[in-house]
């Protein structure tokens, strides 16, 4: 099948559908949940977009294809790809590396290569996907090869990329043996966005340091004439909708049933996660478990949910981390736990959107304490599904999103008994409290959607390049 000629291009690792088994037995695709497919449709849709991506298996191979009026360019990655570039390099050496080290990062030569090789890959399939002087916007830490790779290929596009987890202090980056050629993949880009600030700036000194570019504020000059601005844009969901979910009566009736299920519980305290070393799920269990055993909550009227969705379960640390949390809560629960009321409700499990906002919906408190996390979307979804004003957030201070949700409890996940003030604190804090807190952060959240992230974006990208000749047509 030839490929479409399209004037805007998402590159990203996975794409936005998985595939499933139709009830005739046939083969079909279900558009994944997040909000980046959300957020980019419209204006994929009036700029003949294309989205190119790995399907998430071994081998697959199906060719370019069009799934519900979105053309869809799948790259496929071979076994030995997916441990070497997706388990390898990407999730054993740059996750844990730009999260702060918090698991220690592996280096091999042979990831890199396969790291080099996939990125090229994707660059070739952007490169020929892509229309004359198109706009091209790459995805995430998979893909940080892309934008120069790409620029050598097809020196006429706009090409944009956004990094969704934190980006590394020089310190920590320092430690990457293969530093510079990461700088200089991304200075491929016209804009590089990052989650906040901070990270830009991290981003600009290292240039400077270790690629020798003279850079002014948030600009880097290349020796080629081109500029290159890197700068903070803190993603967000598509709030509208959440709510919306939130209000529908299925929402409402399926939280209550929650309730009803966990014996009505006076507080219902809750986590969601990807089953992730960074998320901090560790110390959030042992902090609640304590209060327990302290008499600060009884497990009769009180319980914590906990979520893992499972993640990356052939990498090592993931697995180790998986058996520590099973440990943890068998402890918990079979020290404090009584005959049908456990100290915590846990599940391995991954819920659809709708689960989700219901449980928002039943939890008095969200508990979201990562180590380390460019944002976390988590945080922001309950926000959005509170549409009483009530409800109490206890989030770490190293989330991204803790940069806007100031009204939080905000915690460091490092400190377990400030944690267990904050929790105490949030559980029994004056409805008016609530509400004041609650009312701030959803106008924060409802202003600052996933749409109007994707437009900040693109409106950036134009203008870093005014020469160029295209313009995207907006959607709003
Ligand atoms: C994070 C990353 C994404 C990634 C997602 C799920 O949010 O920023 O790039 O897709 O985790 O991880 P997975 O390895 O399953 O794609």
């Amino acid at each position: 099948m030839t490929s479409p000629a399209a004037d805007l291009v998402i590159v990203a690792n996975r794409l936005p559908v998985d595939r499933v088994t139709l009830p005739d037995g046939g083969q079909g695709w279900r558009r994944s949940p997040g909000g980046l497919v959300t957020a980019l449709e419209p204006v994929m849709r009036s700029n003949d977009g294309a989205w190119i991506g790995w399907t998430g298996q071994a081998d697959d191979d199906p060719g370019a294809f069009v799934d519900d009026g979105l053309s869809l360019v799948p790259v496929p990655l071979s076994g030995g790809e997916i441990e070497e570039f997706y388990e390898g390099f990407s999730n054993a050496t740059l996750w844990p590396l730009y999260h702060d080290v918090v698991a220690k990062p592996e280096f091999h030569r042979e990831w890199w290569e396969a790291y080099v090789r996939v990125n090229q890959r994707f660059a070739e399939r952007a490169a020929e996907v892509a229309a004359r002087d198109a706009t091209v916007w790459v995805h995430d830490y998979q893909l940080q090869l892309v934008p120069q790779l790409l620029r050598e290929l097809r020196p006429d596009l706009r090409i944009g990329f956004f990094l969704h987890i934190p980006f590394p202090p020089t310190e920590l980056f320092g430690q990457m043996p293969w530093r510079r050629e990461l700088l200089e993949g991304l200075l491929g880009a016209d804009v590089v966005g990052f989650q906040l600030t901070g990270a830009a700036g991290n981003f600009v000194r290292l240039v400077r340091q270790r690629v020798g570019h003279k850079t002014h504020r948030d600009l880097v000059y290349m020796p080629d004439g081109r500029t290159v601005q890197a700068m903070a844009f803190p993603i967000s969901i598509d709030t509208a909708a959440f709510e919306e979910l939130a209000r529908s009566d299925s929402v409402t009736e399926r939280a209550a049933a929650i309730r009803t299920a966990l014996g009505n519980p006076e507080r219902i305290l809750l986590g969601i996660d990807r089953l992730d070393y960074t998320k901090g799920i560790n110390p959030r269990l042992r902090a609640w478990s304590e209060l327990v055993a302290e008499g600060h909550f009884s497990v009769r009227d009180s319980v914590f949910v906990q979520v893992a969705t499972p993640s990356r379960e052939r990498v090592q640390q993931y697995r180790v981390l998986r058996d520590d949390i099973d440990r943890l809560v068998g402890r918990i629960n079979g020290d404090l736990g009584r005959l049908g009321s456990p100290a915590i409700a846990y599940m391995h499990s991954s819920f659809p959107r709708h689960e989700m906002a219901a449980l928002y919906r039943a939890a008095d408190v969200m508990v979201v304490t990562p180590f380390r996390d460019g944002m976390n979307l988590v945080a922001k979804e309950y926000v959005a599904c509170r549409y009483d004003n009530d409800g109490a957030l206890v989030l770490s201070e190293f989330a991204g999103a803790a940069n806007e949700l100031r009204q939080a409890w905000l915690v460091n996940p490092w400190d377990i008994n400030g944690m267990k003030e904050a929790l105490v604190e949030a559980t029994r804090a004056e409805p008016k409290e609530l509400t004041r807190r609650m009312k701030a952060m959803r106008k924060t959240v409802s202003e600052n959607d996933v749409a109007a992230w994707a437009n900040r974006f693109l409106a950036e990208l134009e203008s870093a390049r005014p020469a160029h000749n295209k313009k995207l047509r907006p959607v709003r």
